[in-house]
């Protein structure tokens, strides 16, 4: 890709993807490398700069693929790595980058460094894992998998002692005090630079260290390693980014940016709950306030921000009282809910209403940060809260309305995991094909919202100003950047709103940005208009001379 342009993340929309679930190339029933190959064409029309994709590493999957056994290939159900080569190839051509998942901190139990560990005290690799006699050790860290875990020790009877892991017991942590285990995991990173990645989501960064008397995370001795990293992308693979999986609040976040010399990126946890929040209300309050509690970052630095992923809706970054009233709000089965979140997708969560789904996109489109978008969201696709796990929110991408909604041709039985049969997420009602046709489908108007979103670079870069309104039902902010500002107002309730606003800086004829009409009634930032409910509006005014 261009070496030109170094801060291309800051106005990148990204597109998350699981490789098994987007497209099944060779009827196995999973889907797989060059069935990804076969939809950047897409990818492309959505207007997506750069694609995340999900673990593909060899794995018994017990983590979905966050359970690596070996970092130096691609799980066969998914193909090879002369398939990988040639999905970066084409994703190449067609200007779209590549990140890929990087699991730092744990390997599979199955990882041959595991194996060896356990069967001999004497192994180079018994040291590659973290090992105690007792429990006793790191009290003060938390359980993430609450649902599964009683503690983060398990014992191990071939190697008579107790190992450490942050998330499954079939996950054991690597241990970064070990010089070796930090160079082989810069030799492994290398490893998939050269084959012409764009760069890393790193997975579960907080936790590469323990330290006893800390909740061992965010250790100073994490953030060291953390720019080594960095330092040897910089010099080796310029243009490569790290993106963190921290899920903190910003304050502990913007530690990973360092001085401009760690993460190019981080996803912002906090703000995600907090705009279902806001939402439901009807009352900006929450969001505002994480928003404000946001700390400047450094220049060539970026937020991430998302609305779903493929784990639970998270909550573990608000109070016991929100958590409790985000679940009793969103997750009214209590097959809903899992650890500290909500298991569902985006659609079924706004009740699959088309208004409050546009809504929430304008806002993920139009807050500071880059947008994520997770894959089957950009057509409104459901889940299945029977399936085990978080597998309910990782179902097959919906094609169109043919057999297994176009993902594999294989039996329905052969699927890694069963298509969404209930209307109205059933393929019937939701695909790719039939939204492409229709001009109102939320397929166009995502597609919409990422054009507008890359042709104006003052929502990636420009500074977060709001508008001073009373009524706390709308959220209203200026985004500002040289000499251009783009004033976005939403209505969060499902009341008619009446918005007068006057920003006597603002000067000239402004554009709808969504419309593309000139709004010579909003001149010289005297705004005056009546608001649906759930409805947003976009204007940009130009400063034409300073
Ligand atoms: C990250 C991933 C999650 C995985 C966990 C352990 O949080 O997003 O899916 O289970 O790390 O690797």
């Amino acid at each position: 890709m261009s070496q030109k342009q170094p801060l291309w993340y800051k106005n990148a929309v990204f597109y998350q993807v699981n490789v098994r679930a987007f497209f099944d190339s060779n009827q196995d029933g999973h889907g797989d490398l060059p069935g990804l190959t076969q939809k950047l064409d897409y990818i492309q029309n959505l207007g997506i700069d750069c694609l995340w994709i999900m673990p593909f590493y060899p794995s018994p999957l017990k983590d979905d693929g966050y359970d690596i056994s070996d970092f130096y290939n691609i799980e066969a159900k998914y193909g090879t790595l002369d398939q990988f080569r040639t999905l970066i190839q084409a994703a190449h051509k067609r200007g779209i980058r590549i990140i890929i998942d990087m699991i730092m901190n744990h390997t599979s139990d199955q990882h041959d460094w595991f194996q060896q560990a356990r069967a001999d005290r004497n192994s180079p690799y018994r040291d590659f894992y973290v090992w105690s006699d007792t429990k006793d050790k790191y009290k003060e860290a938390r359980i993430i998998f609450l649902d599964t875990e009683e503690s983060n020790w398990s014992w191990d009877d071939l190697a008579q002692q107790y190992y450490w892991h942050r998330f499954y017991a079939s996950q054991p942590d690597l241990n970064y005090d070990n010089p070796k285990v930090r160079e082989t995991m810069l030799d492994v990173m290398r490893f998939w630079l050269k084959l012409g990645i764009d760069g890393f989501r790193a997975d579960a960064i907080p936790y590469l260290f323990e330290r006893e008397g800390t909740n061992c995370e965010n250790l100073p001795e994490t953030h060291a390693y953390l720019k080594e990293i960095r330092s040897m992308i910089d010099h080796e693979y310029p243009n490569c980014i790290l993106l963190a999986e921290a899920n903190q609040w910003p304050q502990k976040v913007r530690e990973y940016f360092g001085d401009g010399d760690e993460f190019h990126m981080g996803f912002h946890f906090p703000v995600m709950p907090r705009i279902f929040m806001s939402l439901k209300k009807g009352d900006r309050t929450s969001l505002q306030w994480i928003v404000d509690q946001t700390p400047p970052i450094p220049e060539n630095c970026q937020w991430c921000i998302f609305l779903r992923n493929h784990d639970e809706l998270t909550l573990e970054m608000v109070t016991e009282g929100d958590r409790q009233w985000m679940w009793q709000e969103y997750a009214p089965d209590p097959r809903m809910k899992i650890n500290l979140g909500i298991r569902r997708r985006l659609a079924p969560l706004l009740d699959n209403d088309p208004v409050k789904i546009r809504l929430i996109n304008a806002l993920l489109f139009s807050l500071p940060g880059a947008p994520i978008i997770y894959y089957g969201d950009e057509i409104g696709m459901g889940d299945n809260i029977l399936l085990f796990d978080r597998n309910g929110v990782r179902t097959p991408m919906q094609w169109d309305q043919s057999l297994n909604a176009g993902f594999s041709q294989t039996t329905p039985e052969k699927l890694y995991a069963p298509i969404i049969t209930q209307a109205p997420f059933d393929p019937e009602h939701v695909n790719v094909t039939d939204q492409l046709k229709n001009p109102d489908s939320l397929l166009n108007f995502t597609q919409r919202l990422v054009k507008i979103r890359k042709q104006n670079s003052t929502f990636g870069s420009g500074n977060l100003e709001w508008c001073n309104i009373a009524d706390l039902a709308i959220l209203a902010f200026k985004r500002n950047y040289h000499n251009e500002t783009i004033v976005v107002i939403n209505n969060l309730s499902d009341g008619v709103k009446e918005v007068r606003l006057k920003e006597p800086g603002l000067s000239g004829i402004p554009t709808d940005l969504i419309s593309l009409q000139s709004r010579p009634d909003f001149k010289n930032g005297n705004i005056q208009l009546v608001l649906d409910p759930y409805q947003f509006i976009w204007l940009k005014y130009e400063k034409l001379d300073d």
